[in-house]
């Protein structure tokens, strides 16, 4: 008994640690779960483009636009990160007006501008952190 007690005290600080260590090595591990979706959103406005799918192309202009509005989005205070965002909101709804219209020369240009605002971001956010005081 005097063991057992000892044993899951030792447990407990031993996967205290480990999960201390993990926020260390990940400062951003739910985030990243957050962030992925974008990705598969992003690859089915593409594959709806190029099938003129245009339900396809809103409806997942839609979700990335629903991510950009959570809270969890919200991971840098900076005035860029906060530009990018509303030039991300702004592309993401300007895709959904285009693929309502079943325009897909607009809604391309709409795609290729929300794919280099991924990139800038990104750009950004690693700039951010290089740079950051640790
Ligand atoms: C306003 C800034 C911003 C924009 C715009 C943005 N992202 Fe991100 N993205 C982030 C941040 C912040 C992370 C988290 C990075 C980290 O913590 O390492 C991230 C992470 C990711 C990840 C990595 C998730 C993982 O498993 O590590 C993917 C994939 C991703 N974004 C895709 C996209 C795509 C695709 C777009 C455009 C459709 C996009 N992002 C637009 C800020 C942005």
């Amino acid at each position: 008994m005097k063991h057992g007690k000892w044993i899951v005290g030792l447990v407990a600080i031993v996967s205290g640690a480990v999960v201390w260590q993990q926020s260390q090595a990940e400062p951003a591990g739910g985030v990243r779960k957050f962030m992925r979706p974008k990705l598969e959103h992003a690859q089915r406005v593409l594959e709806g483009l190029t099938l003129e799918d245009h339900a396809l192309v809103a409806k997942n202009a839609e979700a990335l636009l629903r991510l950009s509005e959570a809270a969890e989005w919200q991971v840098l205070p900076s005035p860029e990160y906060v530009r990018y965002s509303e030039d991300f909101q702004r592309l993401a709804q300007e895709l959904v007006r285009s693929a309502n219209q079943k325009n897909v020369d607009a809604a391309t240009l709409a795609y290729v501008q929300l794919t280099m605002n991924c990139v800038n971001c990104h750009k950004h956010v690693r700039e951010a952190r290089r740079t950051a005081t640790p």
